[in-house]
């Protein structure tokens, strides 16, 4: 897919701008790292992903990854609040299999039931659970979970472990992992319904 108006420097400006104004939407100064955007993508079977969910792409490090090793029929469904960066996202990843939705998290079954599509086999997040007041984070943990097809799975990052009881009352499994390469250092957790 063209990949024409992406470049590293304009990615790293628009999101440690929008990092100085929104210090606790983001959480990071600068994007993910590629150790860790292939340790969440790890748990992934893309074949049988015919629907994907991120939350809070930013300027789309996982988002450009995803569409690269996702089915070409597949659909992948961008949330995120920020519009400087839906309009970035919008203008560089023009891909079809790509919807860029400006909503929060806590909307994901309205939006896949306005664009028409099934439950999510994956949802991928790296919004700050933690620093949400715990009744929004369980709202959300529990909607992800009524937002997944039977077998699927939310793949989550973050900086702290804060979320963690909220994921486990959520969900019946949820598998930690650790990528001490990115900056700052991230936490994993891979959730579902039984152990995948
Ligand atoms: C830590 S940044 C991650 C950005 C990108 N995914 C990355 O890994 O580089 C968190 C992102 O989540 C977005 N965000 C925060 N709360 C959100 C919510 N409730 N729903 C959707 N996006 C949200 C922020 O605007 C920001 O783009």
């Amino acid at each position: 897919m063209p990949n024409t108006s992406r470049s590293r420097t304009k990615e790293l400006m628009l999101f440690a701008g929008n990092f100085l104004r929104h210090p606790r939407m983001l959480g990071s100064i600068i994007p993910s790292s590629r150790y860790l955007v292939d340790q969440v993508l790890q748990p992934i079977v893309w074949e049988r992903a015919h629907v994907i969910v991120e939350y809070g792409p930013g300027v789309g490090t996982f988002t450009a990854e995803i569409l690269r090793r996702m089915r070409p029929d597949a659909h992948l469904v961008a949330i995120e609040t920020n519009s400087d960066f839906v309009r970035f996202l919008r203008a560089s990843l023009p891909d079809p299999r790509l919807h860029v939705v400006q909503e929060s998290a806590a909307e994901v079954q309205s939006v896949l039931r306005r664009l028409g599509l099934a439950p999510a086999r994956y949802i991928i997040s790296g919004i700050p659970l933690g620093s949400m007041p715990e009744p929004v984070r369980a709202d959300i943990a529990g909607k992800t979970r009524a937002a997944l097809e039977p077998g699927g799975a939310f793949l989550v990052y973050q900086f702290t472990a804060r979320a963690l009881p909220s994921l486990q009352r959520a969900f019946g499994y949820v598998e930690r992992g650790f990528e001490r390469r990115n900056f700052p250092p991230a936490q994993l957790f891979v959730c579902a319904a039984d152990a995948i």
